[in-house]
């Protein structure tokens, strides 16, 4: 008979987006409900890029957390060409960073302030490598001659791979990855123990396809865009395989109704409303949700070098709506991802 329950360490997400102000305000609070920490993306307008800029957002973040929740936004420096080594190095000492992340310019939303090529930070890169700071990458090419759906492939081959060979002691994270050529990178360098990736849930439950199912789901339009049914099943086989480098990241990343069913969408799918509860879904369709704590729980801290949350959590095979609409306070909305269906787990709280 198939598990009715499962009971986990509280888990982490690797990889949000909660923006600033109104929507920070709507969509923080579905992310404290489930998960202790959460690595907090710095694609703000304008980025933040300083420790100080880094310290004030966190203030902000933590002056919105709700009452009981006891959630740890760990922040991120957005890297520049002009990103300062030794406000870096500060950053980190000071605990204010537990990561940077590298955008390759106009990559994806907000992004244009990224990094037009990475040769131009080896200062920075060759400083976290000394002092063991995580390198956070959006592994896609951004030459309009390469192909979207080939992106993240030629990043690992013309950008990542030869990276990993210049600094061999640092520590990255190819982000949500969405190919089986990503997975196939990552395995090969695990040994190292300083290769991972993040998985988000609606790469381990769409194809491109589904993004035009019918018609065009500007909702399911993400960076990296969703690939082949071949990639979607060699993440599913990442993500329960239970192997250390894979590990849980949303990638969570709301957008106004308004700007995603526009005629120049953004990329970006707002899966924190029920981020627990569609991981459970991938995991149980391939029989594998025994797998899902390695996964959430317990190999991000590891390779952040932090010990795993002690508290448990419960997920009940029950029914569980999804939101039709999250609305700001300033009268817009956010379109969780499966708006208004209903799923077949339901994320209990702690026991
Ligand atoms: C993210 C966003 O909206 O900030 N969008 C996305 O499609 N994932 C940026 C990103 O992580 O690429
Ligand atoms: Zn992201």
């Amino acid at each position: 008979m198939p598990a009715e329950r499962l009971i986990l360490r509280r888990p982490d997400d690797w990889h949000i987006h909660l923006r600033d102000d109104a929507m920070m305000k709507a969509v923080l609070p579905f992310t404290a409900r489930q998960f202790a920490r959460a690595i907090v993306m710095p694609n703000l307008k304008p980025p933040v890029v300083t420790a100080a800029a880094a310290a004030a957002y966190r203030a902000r973040i933590l002056d919105a957390v709700p009452a009981g929740t006891g959630f740890t936004p760990l922040m991120t420096a957005y890297l520049t060409d002009t990103t300062d080594p030794d406000d870096l190095e500060q950053g980190a000492r000071d605990g204010v960073f537990t990561a940077a992340k590298l955008y390759p310019a106009n990559a994806t939303t907000n992004s244009a302030h990224g990094v037009s090529d990475v040769r131009r930070i080896d200062a920075v890169l060759e400083r976290m490598e000394a002092i063991g700071l995580p390198l956070l990458v959006h592994g896609e090419v951004t030459d309009r001659h390469v192909d979207i759906f080939d992106r993240e492939a030629v990043f690992l081959e013309q950008v990542l791979a030869p990276l990993l060979d210049r600094f061999p002691r640092l520590k990255v994270v190819l982000e949500h990855v969405t190919t089986r050529d990503a997975v196939e990178f990552v395995r090969a360098g695990a040994a190292s123990g300083r290769l991972g990736a993040t998985i988000t849930a609606h790469h381990l439950l769409i194809n491109r396809s589904d993004i035009f199912a019918g018609g065009i789901r500007p909702h399911l339009y993400c960076l990296p865009i969703a690939k082949r049914e071949v990639h979607r099943q060699a993440l599913v086989e990442a993500a329960i395989s239970g192997e250390g480098p894979f590990f849980l990241g949303t990638d969570t990343a709301p957008h106004t109704v308004a700007a995603k069913e526009s005629a120049c969408g953004c990329a970006g799918c707002f899966t924190a409303a029920t981020a627990l509860e569609l991981y459970a879904l991938a995991f149980d369709e391939a029989g594998a949700l025994d797998r899902l704590e390695a996964f959430a729980s317990l190999n991000g801290p590891r390779f952040y070098g932090l010990p795993p949350n002690e508290e448990r959590v419960v997920l009940e095979r029950a029914p569980c709506t999804v939101p039709d609409v999250v609305l700001l306070a300033d009268g817009d909305g956010v379109l969780p991802f499966r708006s208004g269906e209903t799923l077949g787990w339901r994320y209990g709280g702690a026991v």
